[in-house]
């Protein structure tokens, strides 16, 4: 798999391990930093949604302190449906039921054997399709109505 990673200061620390650890893993890493400088968590997010976006990986994952505001960056890319996860069940749901593209961990939150958990669960499970990709549709219709 071809995973497109990114951090502020609050998360490279956890993306350079989950980095590493994909990498023995045997997937692809594209890591499009930070690597510790202080920098704004929106610009990283953008660049990861619009990586997936454009289809030049097949998912992304977004870390910064809490999670939240690269959360709420990278859903600003249509086509991206990030889910910031907490545990391993979150992580399974939100592949199965919302075909999740981006996972967001939050590198002040989550231990570092928690989060290789929670991505081994993420990038392991389907999307389950069938009722869920009506509701899928009807999330890119709001962004399709929003984005003209
Ligand atoms: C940076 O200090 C911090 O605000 C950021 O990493 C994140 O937690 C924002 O949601």
């Amino acid at each position: 798999m071809k995973i497109v990673m990114g951090a502020d200061h609050g998360g490279y620390q956890l993306k350079n391990i989950l980095r590493d650890h994909l990498t023995e893993q045997g997937h692809t890493v594209i890591d499009l930093g930070c690597q510790g400088e202080r920098v704004d968590y929106p610009d990283y997010g953008q660049k990861v949604g619009e990586t997936v976006a454009a289809g030049e990986a097949d998912y992304g994952i977004c870390v910064c302190g809490t999670g939240i505001g690269i959360s709420i960056a990278v859903n600003k890319i249509p086509g991206i449906r990030a889910a910031l996860c907490t545990n391993e069940y979150e992580a399974m749901m939100t592949r199965r039921h919302n075909d999740a593209n981006v996972l967001v961990m939050g590198g002040r939150v989550i231990g570092e054997e928690l989060a290789k958990d929670i991505a081994r669960v993420f990038f392991s499970t389907e999307f389950e399709g069938g009722r869920h990709q009506k509701r899928i549709d009807k999330i890119a219709a709001i962004e399709a109505k929003y984005n003209r």
